[in-house]
């Protein structure tokens, strides 16, 4: 089969990888100009030992190029009631203006996330027209609160983790799909 054969199509490949639910999160460097951040879904951890996550990156985006330079990095795992930031942080605009942050060790941490990470940046790896940013994570905190999930190009509405009580209210099929 010829690669031409083999691509699917751009639209199709967006609309199929959409159907896949994940987290949200906003990562921040400091650079000499100041800090900056982008709102990434692509995150995910990678492994425990060393602990390591990675994120995907456009080639093009501003904090690629930061990325190139910095020490590491800084994710704020997004809440649930973060919807309206995580749409911030993907504009060109100051992010930072306005929005509630303390100083992470290599980039802000965002004010109300239930999660932050510092990483050490570990390796820049080619991914396409993206690339995978791997980091080391020496530092946690985690908050309590719900995390936004983004589906099919929206930020979900879902029972949270009090599953018992979701699933006596729930169909069967919902049932179908609960974690035992
Ligand atoms: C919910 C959401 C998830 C996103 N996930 C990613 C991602 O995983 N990787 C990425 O490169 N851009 C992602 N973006 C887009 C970037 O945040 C946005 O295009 C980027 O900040 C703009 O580039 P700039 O910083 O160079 O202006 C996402 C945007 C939104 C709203």
């Amino acid at each position: 089969m010829t690669a031409a054969r083999r691509a699917v199509e751009p639209g199709r490949f967006r609309h199929a990888l959409g159907q896949f639910a994940t987290g949200v999160t906003v990562i921040t460097t400091t650079t000499t100009a100041g800090p900056v951040g982008c709102t990434v879904s692509a995150f995910c951890s990678l492994s425990l030992d060393p602990p390591l996550v990675l994120a995907c990156l456009g080639r093009d985006r501003s904090m690629h190029r930061a990325l190139t330079s910095a020490p590491g990095f800084g994710v704020s795992i997004l809440a649930s009631d973060q919807g309206v930031l995580a749409r911030d942080f993907a504009r060109p605009a100051d992010r930072f203006a306005g929005v509630a942050h303390s100083s992470g060790r290599y980039g802000p941490h965002l004010d109300g996330a239930i999660a932050h990470l510092d990483c050490a940046l570990y390796e820049i790896r080619d991914g396409g027209d993206h690339v995978i940013v791997l980091g080391l994570v020496d530092a946690v905190v985690v908050h309590a609160g719900e995390p936004l999930l983004y589906a099919q190009g929206a930020f979900l509405d879902v029972p949270g983790p009090d599953w018992e009580r979701a699933a006596a209210s729930a169909p069967q099929e919902w049932l179908l799909s609960a974690p035992w």
